[in-house]
C-alpha cells in the first residue's frame, strides 16, 4: 500500500523539526560548479532516490563517456578579440533563445523536491529557455502552464492507449506548449542496477529502510511527507497508469509503453500536432537521415543520459558525422552528459544548434530546490559566456571546428 493511512499517521504523531534553510543556502552560496551541487544532492536525498537520478544502465559505460568525450577535444583560444560584449542567443525551431540550452524532460521530477517540474519550469523561464516536461511528470501539463510562462515543449512517451496519447498532445497545444519532442529510445526500459539493488519503486515505498533513511535525510523527509502525493500528473484516474500504487518502473514501461513503435507513426504524430517536432534518442547518422528527409525540426542526439542502452556512442562524438550527413535539413541538439558551459560551447563548435541538459538541473533541485535549479542555470550560463571570452568568439556563430583540436590519444 502506497504512503496513505501512513502518512497521515506520520503527520498526525511526529513533529518534524523544520530543515535549516539558511544551511543549505550557506552550502548553496559556496559551491563552485555542478559537480558540488550534486554533492549537495548526494547528502540531501535519500541513497535511493539520489542513485535514481544519477544513475545509468549496466556497467554505465554510456553514462561515464556521455560526459568523459567532451574532454578528447581542448580549446583553440584566439586572443586580442574585443570580447567586452558576448551573445550567446541561437534561433532554436524558429525561435530565439537566449542561450543555446534547453531543459530536458525529465520523469517523477518532485522525487527530489516536492515542488518538482514547477520550480524547474519556472527556473527555465526566468532564463528564457525552453522548458521541456515528460509525459511521465509529476505536475501535470496545465500545472506547468500555469506557472511557467517561457517557451514549454512536451515529451512524449507512447502509451499502448493512443487515445491517452493524443489527448495529452492536444491538452499541450491548448496550453501553449511550442514543441513536442517523442522519445525514441526507450523500447524497453534500460536496466538501472542501482535501481534493481534497491529494489526501487516509483514513488519509494514506504518500509524500514525508507523511515532510516527519513532519519538520516530529514530535510527531503519532511518535504516528502509534507506534500502531495507524487502521481504520474498527465495520466491521474487512468487505471493502473498514474502510479498511485507503488511501482517497478520496468513493469510499468512493459504494461502500458507500446513497444511496436515505428517510423510510420510519425505521420499519425504530424497528423494530430500542428508545431514543430523534435525527435529525442537518435544514435545513428542512418535514423538521422530518416528523420531529415521526414521533415522533422530537430533532432536530439541522445541515448538518453546513459539509463537505456549501454555501450552507445556518446552524443558529443555523434555531432561532426551527423553535421557532416544532414547538414542544414533539421537541428541538431545534443544531449548527455553536459556538465559544463565549456561542454555546450564545444557541442555548438561542432555544429550542434543547441544542447538539452538533464542531471545538471536535478542536481540543483535536489541541493537545494528551486534555488538550486536557478544555480545550476547559472553556472552553465556564466560557464558558457567566460568560455567565449576566453577563445576570443563573442556570438555563437563565431564557432566552429577551427575553435577546437581533438587531442590525439595514447
Ligand atoms: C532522473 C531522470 C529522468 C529522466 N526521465 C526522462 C523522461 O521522462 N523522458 C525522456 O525523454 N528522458 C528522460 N531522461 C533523460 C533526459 O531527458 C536526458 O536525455 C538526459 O538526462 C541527458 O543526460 P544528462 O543527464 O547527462 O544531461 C531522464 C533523465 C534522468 C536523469
Amino acid at each position: 500500500m502506497y504512503a496513505g493511512g501512513m502518512l497521515e499517521n506520520l503527520r498526525s504523531t511526529i513533529r518534524f523539526r523544520t530543515p535549516t534553510l539558511n544551511r543549505t543556502k550557506a552550502q548553496l552560496d559556496r559551491a563552485a560548479n555542478i559537480e558540488d551541487l550534486r554533492t549537495m544532492a548526494k547528502k540531501r536525498l535519500p541513497e535511493g532516490v539520489f542513485d535514481y537520478i544519477d544513475g545509468g544502465a549496466e556497467d554505465e559505460q554510456t553514462l561515464h563517456n556521455n560526459s568523459a568525450r567532451f574532454s578528447d577535444y581542448d580549446f583553440r583560444p584566439r586572443v586580442l578579440k574585443d570580447v567586452e560584449q558576448v551573445d550567446t542567443s541561437v534561433s532554436l525551431i524558429g525561435r530565439e533563445l537566449p542561450l543555446p540550452l534547453v531543459m530536458a524532460p525529465t520523469g517523477f521530477t518532485r522525487i527530489g523536491n516536492s515542488e518538482g517540474e514547477l520550480a524547474t519550469s519556472r527556473a527555465a523561464a526566468r532564463l528564457g529557455i525552453p522548458y521541456t516536461l515528460s509525459s511521465v511528470g509529476t505536475r501535470s501539463i496545465e500545472e506547468v502552464a500555469e506557472v511557467c510562462d517561457g517557451p514549454k515543449w512536451f515529451q512524449v512517451y507512447v502509451w499502448r492507449d493512443r487515445g491517452l496519447v493524443k489527448e495529452m498532445v492536444q491538452r499541450s497545444a491548448a496550453s501553449g506548449y511550442e514543441a513536442i519532442c517523442i522519445t525514441v529510445d526507450f523500447a524497453t526500459l534500460g536496466r538501472r542496477e542501482r535501481d534493481v539493488r534497491r529494489g526501487f519503486t516509483l514513488p519509494p515505498k514506504i518500509g524500514l529502510d525508507t523511515i532510516l533513511d527519513g532519519v538520516r535525510n530529514p530535510a527531503w523527509t519532511w518535504d516528502f511527507v509534507t506534500s502531495d502525493p507524487i502521481l504520474f500528473a498527465n495520466v491521474t484516474g487512468r487505471n493502473n497508469a498514474d502510479g498511485t500504487n507503488a511501482i517497478a518502473l520496468a513493469d510499468y514501461v512493459k504494461e502500458q509503453l507500446d513497444p511496436t513503435l515505428s517510423w510510420d507513426d510519425i505521420a499519425w504524430f504530424r497528423s494530430i500536432w500542428d508545431g514543430p517536432i523534435v525527435i529525442k534518442g537518435i544514435q545513428d547518422i542512418e535514423d538521422a537521415k530518416i528523420a531529415a528527409d521526414l521533415g522533422i525540426e530537430a533532432i536530439a542526439l541522445s541515448n538518453h543520459g546513459g539509463r537505456q542502452l549501454d555501450a552507445s556512442p556518446a552524443p558529443i562524438d555523434l555531432v561532426p558525422e551527423t553535421v557532416q550527413a544532414i547538414g542544414d535539413q533539421c537541428e541538431i541538439i545534443c544531449d548527455g552528459g553536459i556538465r559544463r558551459g565549456a561542454d555546450v560551447v564545444k557541442a555548438i563548435a561542432l555544429g550542434a544548434t543547441a544542447c538539452m541538459t538533464g542531471r545538471a538541473y536535478l542536481y540543483g533541485l535536489g541541493a537545494a530546490g528551486e534555488a538550486g535549479v536557478d544555480k545550476a542555470l547559472g553556472f552553465l550560463n556564466d560557464e558558457i559566456v567566460r568560455t567565449m571570452a576566453l577563445i576570443g568568439a563573442t556570438q555563437m556563430s563565431d564557432l566552429n571546428t577551427e575553435s577546437l583540436r581533438r587531442r590525439v590519444s595514447g
